[in-house]
C-alpha cells in the first residue's frame, strides 16, 4: 500500500512537472574515522527542468546513524521532497531532511524551483554516526510541513537584529523535555562579504560550514550553553553583509551539525535589486559627466 502510493506520487510527479535530470550520490565511501568522507556535495544546474531527482545510494552494508540532504539556493526559494521513508517537503533557501540508514541505502528525493530562472543548486549530504545528538529531533510536529525532525536554522532579519531559532535536538538517553550539563550546544558564524552579491562566494562560504570539523576550522566561535529546549541567538544586523549560521551539539565526543542558514540582513533578492539599480544610477551619472575639452 504505501509502496503503491510512493510509485504513484512519484508517477505523478513525473509526469506533472517533466523530470528531466537525475543525479545520483553514492557515500558508499563513510567512514566515521576519516573526516573527508563526511559530508558530499555537488552543484545541481536547475535549467529547463523545473524538478530534478537526487538519488542518495550506500551500498555499505555496516552503516548505521543518519543523514542530512541539504539543498543551498542562494537567490531564489527551493523545495525539497523525500519519498517513502522520508516522506516530507520543505521550502526555503537553505532547507534539508533528515535520513536515518538503512543497509544498503536508496532514497529518492525530489528538488524543484519555485521560479521559471535558471538556478545552480548546492546539494551536500552531510553524515553521522549512530548515538549522535539529531539536530531538530525533539521538534513540535510542523501543522503545516508535518516535519518531525526539522534540522534547519531559520533567520529572521530586522534592521538591527538578526535572531536565529532552531528546534531542539534529540540526545541519546535523554526525553525531548531535559537539558543536560554533559551535552553542549555551540553556535558559530562566519561572514562572506560586504554589498557582493556573487553566487560563488555564497556557495562557497556555505561549502566552507558543512561538516563539523570545517566549521571548527573556518567558523568564529560564537558561543556554547547547555540549554537543549530553546535553540535561539541574536546578531547584530549588518545589511548587505553576508553572513553563515551554524550550531553544534556535542555529547559523548559526538558533534553533529544544524543545516547552515546565511542571512543578508535583508531579502537577498532586493537587495540585489538595488545593487543593480545603484551600479546603473553610478554609470548613468559617469556618462553624464561633462566632458573636459
Ligand atoms: C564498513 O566496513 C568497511 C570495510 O571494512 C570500512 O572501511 C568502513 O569504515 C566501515 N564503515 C563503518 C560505518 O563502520
Ligand atoms: C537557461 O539555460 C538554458 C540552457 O543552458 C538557456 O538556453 C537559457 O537561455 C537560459 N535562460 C535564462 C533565462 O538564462
Ligand atoms: C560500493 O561502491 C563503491 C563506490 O561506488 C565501490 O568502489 C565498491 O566496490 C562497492 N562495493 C561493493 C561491495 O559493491
Ligand atoms: C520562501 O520560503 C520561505 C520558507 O518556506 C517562505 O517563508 C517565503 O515566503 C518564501 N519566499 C518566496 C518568495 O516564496
Ligand atoms: C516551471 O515553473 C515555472 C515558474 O513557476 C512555471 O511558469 C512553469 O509552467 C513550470 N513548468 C512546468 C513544466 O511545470
Ligand atoms: C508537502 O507536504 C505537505 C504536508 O505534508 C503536503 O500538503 C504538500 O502537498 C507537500 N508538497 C509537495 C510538493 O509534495
Ligand atoms: C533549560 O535551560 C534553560 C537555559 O538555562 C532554562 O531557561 C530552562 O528553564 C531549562 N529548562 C529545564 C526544563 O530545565
Ligand atoms: C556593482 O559594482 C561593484 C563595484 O564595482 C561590483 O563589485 C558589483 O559586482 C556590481 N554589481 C553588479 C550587479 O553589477
Amino acid at each position: 500500500m504505501l509502496l503503491l502510493t510512493f510509485w504513484a506520487i512519484l508517477a505523478a510527479l513525473c509526469i506533472q512537472k517533466g523530470i528531466t535530470a537525475s543525479y545520483r550520490i553514492d557515500i558508499s565511501s563513510y567512514n566515521p574515522l576519516d573526516d573527508k568522507t563526511h559530508t558530499f556535495h555537488l552543484f545541481v544546474n536547475h535549467f529547463e527542468q523545473n524538478s530534478t531527482e537526487l538519488i542518495v545510494t550506500s551500498n555499505a552494508t555496516n552503516t548505521s546513524g543518519f543523514y542530512i540532504l541539504q539543498a543551498h539556493s542562494f537567490e531564489y526559494n527551493v523545495t525539497l521532497t523525500g519519498y517513502g521513508e522520508v516522506a516530507n517537503n520543505v521550502t526555503g533557501r537553505n532547507v534539508g531532511l533528515l535520513q536515518f540508514f538503512k543497509n544498503p541505502l536508496v532514497n529518492s528525493f525530489s528538488l524543484e524551483k519555485m521560479t521559471d530562472k535558471n538556478l545552480t543548486v548546492l546539494i551536500a549530504v552531510t553524515i553521522y554516526e549512530d548515538k549522535t545528538p539529531i539536530p531538530g529531533g525533539c521538534a513540535k510536529v510542523d501543522s503545516i510541513t508535518g516535519m518531525k525532525i526539522n534540522p534547519l536554522i531559520r533567520v529572521i532579519d530586522g534592521e538591527e537584529i538578526i535572531n536565529i531559532r532552531a528546534e531542539a535536538p534529540s540526545v541519546e538517553g535523554l526525553t525531548c523535555d531535559m537539558n543536560d550539563t554533559e551535552t553542549r550546544v555551540d553556535i558559530y558564524h562566519k561572514y562572506l562579504s560586504s554589498q557582493n552579491f556573487n553566487p560563488l562566494i555564497y556557495y562557497e562560504g556555505i561549502r566552507s560550514m558543512l561538516s563539523v570539523e570545517d566549521i571548527k576550522k573556518n567558523g568564529k566561535f560564537v558561543s556554547s550553553s547547555h540549554s537543549l529546549l530553546t535553540l535561539k541567538k541574536s546578531f547584530s544586523s549588518y545589511i548587505g553583509v553576508g553572513e553563515v549560521f551554524v550550531i553544534l551539539i556535542t555529547q559523548n565526543g559526538k558533534t553533529s551539525a544544524y543545516v547552515p542558514a546565511v542571512s543578508y540582513g535583508q531579502d537577498i533578492e532586493i537587495l540585489i535589486m538595488k545593487d543593480k539599480a545603484g551600479n546603473a544610477s553610478i554609470t548613468q551619472r559617469i556618462l553624464e559627466m561633462p566632458r573636459r575639452g
